[in-house]
């Protein structure tokens, strides 16, 4: 007998950026994260071999400021931080492979590698700085970019700091033309397009060798044969990515980091940290020999009730409290739907509320729960004795349905999360309309048993298919109505549904088994009243 062919299992690996711990979390923080775990939860769905990587950046003046202030050890400060970004994460049902921290004892040694073979590359020397430094951003910046009085664009109740020291310099100049021939051989390098043309645009007007070390800096790692040098904590920071692929029984090295994941799949960022993730990361990389990753995706900006946040004007969103007061499935919902990834976006608690009580509980709620209290009364709670062929193809929802594994596949894949839930929400309303104007209790009464069994299998069949592929955004709902439908599968149980088979199967429309029992139907998702006390800090 033939062998099995074994199966190849595609690898997907994806990050978040690593966050700095000057501060507990914020909901920029959380919009990346979902984002990242979405895209990861969907590639378990399909069967891929994930590693989704977040973690905290712990270096730097910053974090050592932070720390002063509060005057405790700089360590003490990290460990208490980095415990509040994984409380939300746990909080936001964010399912990481890896948490990485730039203070963990293997990341020095892959720092040290990793610089070792930039130095010996020849891209590294000494020289002079001299530049106007923003310690928010830990960047140095341009004289012409900075606000009236030396404020830093980005951080604007913040003033730059004048610096004239020795620092370490990397040769970025060296790899213009190279990272010219990466943008060009590679368009989807950099995503959205608008940010590869904003690359493309500072790329051409010539780069600049960049300071990797610091001085008068004791919070990183030293600067090999140079200690009285810092390691800057950007360069630091980025390899903070490498050291996550490390294996927890892996000796730290580079090559053991390097062995199965390299090259990450997609960086996901901020659009204030471009020029690092495109420009800075994979000119360094090649420095060391190293192929860039796929994808550097720069999303946008949140902005509250259409104002810019800030701590010091008073409209922050605290995280915490949204998903204490709301749940995951809700706040995650809303951000992945209502954004257009890539753009900028708006948290209004009004909007937020009504588009949850549209979708989530009027019409996939209420829908599910009328259609099963229906089964309940016309078809003894079971799945009615249909199968998917005996549904005329002109039937709209099989219409829909038959299609939508490949359309929203399609828009995981593009990253275009509010297309993915448009798409599937399109069969969710024309399930509604569907009902109504069949009429399924009229058909009933008029004993036309058969056409109330389709029009009842073909909304289940709906139903079930839309949380399916709705997963990897409200997985904890999706566990609701699956439990409803006789389902027992945990979306929250990767190791259930983590295998290619289980996608082929329930991504179609059309495999609900007649005869299988449903549940007695319970709201899934109750309805949120307007607001009253805000929720944000
Ligand atoms: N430590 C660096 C990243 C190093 S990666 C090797 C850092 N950390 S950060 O905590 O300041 O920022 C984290 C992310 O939050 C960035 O991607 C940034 O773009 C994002 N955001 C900060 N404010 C934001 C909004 N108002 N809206 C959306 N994202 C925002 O940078």
């Amino acid at each position: 007998m033939n062998k099995p062919q074994a199966r190849t299992t595609p690898l997907f690996a994806i990050t978040t950026p690593l966050y700095y711990v000057n501060d507990v979390p914020h909901i920029g923080s959380a919009y990346t994260t979902m984002v990242a775990d979405a895209i990861a939860r969907f590639h378990r769905l399909q069967g891929h071999d994930v590693l989704m990587i977040t973690g905290t950046d712990e270096h730097g003046q910053k974090i050592q400021r932070s720390a002063e202030a509060k005057g405790v050890p700089p360590q003490e400060h990290c460990d208490a931080i980095a415990a509040t970004f994984d409380a939300l994460w746990d909080q936001l049902n964010i399912q990481y492979d890896r948490f990485s921290r730039t203070t963990a004892a293997k990341h020095h040694p892959i720092v040290k590698d990793f610089f070792q073979r930039v130095w010996d590359n020849g891209d590294i020397y000494l020289s002079k700085q001299q530049g106007w430094y923003c310690v928010s951003c830990e960047e140095f910046k341009d004289e012409r970019e900075l606000l009236e009085g030396h404020y830093c664009p980005i951080h604007s109740n913040k003033q730059v700091e004048w610096r004239d020291e020795d620092n370490y310099f990397f040769r970025l100049s060296q790899y213009q033309d190279q990272l010219k021939a990466l943008y060009q051989e590679r368009p989807d390098f950099i995503q959205p397009e608008s940010r590869r043309n904003e690359v493309l645009n500072f790329v051409e007007k010539g780069l600049q060798d960049f300071s990797i070390s610091r001085v008068n800096l004791d919070w990183g790692f030293p600067i090999p044969n140079d200690p009285k040098h810092t390691i800057y904590v950007w360069f630091d920071a980025l390899l903070g990515y490498i050291t996550a692929l490390l294996d927890p029984d892996d000796d730290p090295t580079l090559d053991n980091a390097l062995k199965k994941w390299w090259p990450i799949n997609i960086h996901l960022i901020g659009k204030d940290i471009l020029r690092f993730h495109a420009i800075y990361w994979p000119a360094m990389l090649m420095s060391a020999g190293l192929t860039p990753p796929e994808i550097v995706f720069g999303h946008g900006f949140l902005t509250k009730d259409g104002r810019k946040m800030g701590k010091t004007t008073g409209n922050t969103i605290d995280p915490v409290a949204l998903v204490s007061r709301y749940g995951s499935d809700a706040v995650r919902y809303y951000f992945l739907k209502e954004i257009e990834f890539g753009q900028d976006g708006d948290f209004n608690e009004t909007r937020f509320i009504n588009v949850l009580n549209a979708d989530l509980a009027n019409d996939l709620g209420n829908l599910l729960n009328r259609t099963l209290g229906m089964t309940k009364k016309y078809c003894q709670a079971q799945i009615p004795a249909v199968s998917a062929s005996d549904i005329p193809e002109d039937n709209p929802l099989k219409a829909l349905g038959v299609e939508l594994r490949d359309r929203v596949t399609q828009a995981y894949h593009q990253l275009n999360f509010s297309h993915a839930c448009t798409d599937i929400f399109t069969l969710i309303q024309t399930c509604n309309k569907y009902i109504d104007e069949q009429a399924p209790w009229s058909l009933y009464k008029e004993k036309q048993q058969k056409q109330v069994e389709i029009v009842l299998y073909s909304v289940l069949e709906s139903v079930r298919l839309s949380a399916y592929l709705l997963s990897p955004v409200i997985p904890n709902l999706s566990n609701k109505i699956y439990q409803q439908l006789g389902f027992d599968l945990d979306f929250n149980n990767s190791s259930q549904i983590n295998h290619p088979d289980l996608f082929q199967h329930h991504a179609q429309w059309g495999i609900l088994a007649a005869g299988q029992p449903v549940k007695k139907p319970k709201p899934i998702f109750a309805k949120l009243d307007p607001p009253t006390a805000t929720a944000s800090t």
